[in-house]
């Protein structure tokens, strides 16, 4: 692993030697990250994944520089006097200081270009497709209260979009079972929903597709929702808040999943919309544990990427020492 952009560019190995890693440095804080400066450049608004994130890099000893979003980002074009330089040239100079870009971008494409044009590993902190650091910190979530014996059925309701793309993901290549409830018009396109039946085969877990949140969330162990409108999203408000109505995860429906289901959401929460204060607040709702987790699986990520002790612990080099296998 070079870098991490998406959930499904991993081996499952990966992901399992993330979780690991994870949970050691966050017992231990060993000080991996010693002397590593970490650039944060984040186009849109964030609470955990930016705290979460810096916190986490601080306690294994490294340092975050912030990189204001507009001396990087022209949408990977050099736009005279209205850019300050081309994205290639800025990704080259931050290259020369930073050990690893932490980036939360409006579109996939710019994380592609950042880790084409700069020479360091570039870490995807949202964008419009995938969200794969919240998508970790769910599988560990998700670990903790309900174990590993038996797959997980997931009910997500609501909106298809980054969070759920990448929860659908990992929750799928760990051999977990998914539903989605959401709006026929704002479902999964007929290639996601093939990729997805694809990692079901492969792994050994299942995903189905309903219109129908009380179907989705039948014998669900987790219930997992996101805002309807998400960042980028705000001039859809009224028109995406009409059609998702019928999917809040209020008491109601989250009393027909199993009495001991949890809920998850990756907040921010729009309490009234996506979801009811009596359904964040029960005594299941594992949302502030999930952001926690936030800053446990930031360690396992940046230390995977940057020690080399612990990717030479934890990865087969290529000479096949033992270890999990190095995907480049
Ligand atoms: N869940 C999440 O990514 O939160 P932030 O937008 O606050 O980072
Ligand atoms: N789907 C939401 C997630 C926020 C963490 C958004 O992209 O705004």
């Amino acid at each position: 692993m070079n870098h991490f952009l998406t959930i499904g560019e991993q081996e499952p190995e990966i992901i399992e030697a993330i979780l690991d890693i994870s949970v050691y440095l966050e017992e231990t804080n060993e000080p991996v990250l010693k002397g590593k400066n970490i650039g944060f450049v984040f186009e849109k608004p964030s609470l955990r994944t930016k705290i979460g994130t810096e916190v986490a890099i601080n306690q294994l000893g490294g340092d975050v520089v912030k990189i204001e979003a507009d001396l990087l980002m022209a949408n990977g074009k050099a736009v005279p006097f209205t850019s300050r330089e081309s994205l290639y040239d800025a990704m080259m100079n931050v290259s020369q200081w930073c050990d690893a870009v932490f980036a939360r971008v409006y579109a996939h494409n710019t994380l592609e270009k950042m880790k084409q044009y700069g020479t360091i590993p570039v870490v995807n902190a949202l964008c419009n497709l995938h969200h794969p650091m919240q998508a970790l910190a769910d599988l560990l979530t998700i670990r903790q209260n309900f174990g590993t014996d038996k797959p997980c059925n997931i009910a997500f309701v609501g909106d298809a979009n980054n969070v759920a793309f990448s929860l659908t993901e990992i929750a799928l290549m760990t051999g977990n079972n998914v539903t989605y409830a959401g709006p026929a018009d704002y479902s999964w396109n007929e290639d996601k929903l093939s990729y997805f039946s694809l990692l079901s085969v492969q792994y050994g877990g299942s995903f189905s597709n309903t219109t129908n949140p009380q179907e989705a969330v039948q014998h669900a162990d987790v219930v997992y929702t996101d805002t309807f409108v998400s960042m980028g999203e705000e001039h859809l408000f009224e028109e995406k808040i009409r059609h998702f109505q019928p999917y809040q995860v209020n008491l109601e429906l989250f009393a027909q999943a199993k009495k001991s289901a949890g809920f998850m959401h990756c907040l921010p929460a729009h309490r009234g919309y996506e979801v009811t204060d009596d359904v964040m607040d029960h005594p299941n709702s594992w949302v502030f544990q999930q952001a926690k987790n936030r800053k446990v699986v930031s360690k396992g990520v940046f230390a995977l990427l940057l020690d080399e002790n612990i990717r030479k612990n934890y990865l087969k080099d290529t000479s096949g020492t033992p270890g999990l296998p190095l995907k480049s």
